[in-house]
């Protein structure tokens, strides 16, 4: 590639050198620091995960239970927060309230400077255990509720999954949240990672790279798109109009919501771990008529979709799990950006630790200089 080709969306161009999470596409493999994300969902912990994102390497045990013991202590927010939850519309999207709240909660925990690294690490905890009780925290106002204080009894999890239902998850329900936090903690250089380090290259602090990335995780192409899939499952009502329904999207040119991706060419793993995950859920829920749905489509899509490598992504089947755990659809996105800070808050350490700020080129396509023509003599 020459150096002034120009790649719409940056296809294939690298932004950085990573060591956090390499993909194979070709072969449906996602490695978080080596290790295969499918493995850390079943035998790891969120804890666990984000702690091997941001360090590098698997915690020893007592470097876990510190690091498990400082989120509890860090999950609590100030009064003045939910003061402020109390003044947005209940009908906005809860990713704007968060967005709009990680920035806020950098005005509480203000560390301006980043080249400290006691400092970047105490922001690292505070937005990891805080980001959960935010999201938690809009959803309850927003219903008219008291909103719940953290328990520091529960594991990450556990106290989400507590916040945000008003219930303490079964031991069931707590692993595969657990597992879909791991599933969704990091996946290398996508839209939201990417604003996540252009900000951070400009050595703004934390709150404000984490605000960023949320925005950009919020748009329908990137993390949104777990919602949109439910809405289209909706919209096509059960199996049997699936294939009705998808030739004429095919015709129309519409796009298929949870299908597609960058890198994977083939089925994503981790739609295939949330598969399975589904088909746990519905043992102690309903198996619910989406999911009934969403396997005959991605049948009926198959030999048409496949065969140019468009496959079920992550998005497919998570909001049939959180569905089927009684979460509302707009909370589906705001799941994904609690596990992803993780990998956020990994790749700004990253970014910040070898910094050089983003700056790219573009290809001008307008006018030469022309001459400024005054109002009243313009044609
Ligand atoms: N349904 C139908 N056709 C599709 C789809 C789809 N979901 N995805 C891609 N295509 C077609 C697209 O129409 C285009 O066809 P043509 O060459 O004939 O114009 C071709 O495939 C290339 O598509 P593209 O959008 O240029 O490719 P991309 O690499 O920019 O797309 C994507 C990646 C994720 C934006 C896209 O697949 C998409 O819009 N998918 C639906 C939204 C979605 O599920 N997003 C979640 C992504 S995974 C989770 C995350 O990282 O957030």
């Amino acid at each position: 590639m020459s150096l002034a080709e120009y790649r719409p969306g940056l296809a294939d161009v690298p932004a950085a050198e990573s060591a956090i999470s390499d993909i194979d596409g070709k072969n449906a493999r996602l490695l978080y620091r080596g290790f295969p994300v499918e493995v850390l969902a079943r035998e790891s912990t969120f804890e666990e995960t984000a702690w091997l994102l941001l360090k590098g390497e698997l915690p020893r045990q007592k470097e876990l239970a510190d690091f498990d013991a400082q989120l509890r202590q860090r999950r609590a927010l100030h009064f003045r927060m939910t003061d402020m939850f109390k003044a947005l519309p209940a009908t906005g999207h809860p990713m704007d309230a968060l967005q709009a709240s990680v920035a806020a909660l950098g005005m509480f925990h203000s560390t301006r400077e980043v080249s400290d690294p006691a400092g970047n690490w105490e922001s690292c905890l505070r937005i990891l255990a805080s980001v959960p009780t935010l999201v938690a925290t809009f959803h309850r106002v927003r219903l008219g509720l008291e909103p719940l204080a953290p328990r520091d009894d529960l594991d990450h999890a556990g106290n989400l999954g507590y916040m945000l239902t008003g219930k303490e998850p079964s031991p069931a329900v707590r692993k595969v949240l657990d597992a879909c936090l791991i599933l969704h903690a990091e996946h290398q250089m996508n839209a939201s990672t990417f604003a996540a380090r252009v900000v951070g290259s400009t050595l703004a602090d934390p709150y404000r790279v984490i605000s960023a990335a949320v925005g950009a995780l919020a748009g329908p192409l990137h993390g949104g798109a777990n919602e949109e899939v439910l809405d289209m499952l909706e919209v096509i009502g059960s199996a049997a109009n699936a294939r009705a329904w998808f030739e004429n999207a095919v015709a129309t040119k519409g796009k298929i919501m949870g299908f597609g991706h960058r890198v994977y060419k083939v089925k994503d793993p981790r739609a295939t771990v949330l598969q399975d995950l589904a088909e746990h859920v519905f043992a102690e829920t309903s198996r619910p008529r989406s999911y009934d749905t969403a396997l005959e489509l991605e049948k009926v899509a198959l030999p048409v979709l496949g065969a140019k490598g468009i496959h079920p992504n992550v998005d497919f089947f998570s909001g049939i799990v959180y569905q089927s755990l009684g979460i509302p659809k707009d909370i589906f996105t705001p799941l994904f950006a609690i596990a992803r800070t993780a990998g956020w808050l990994a790749h700004w350490l990253e970014q910040v630790g070898g910094n050089r700020l983003f700056r790219p080129e573009q290809i001008y396509k307008g006018y030469a200089e022309r001459k400024y023509v005054s109002l009243d003599e313009r044609a």
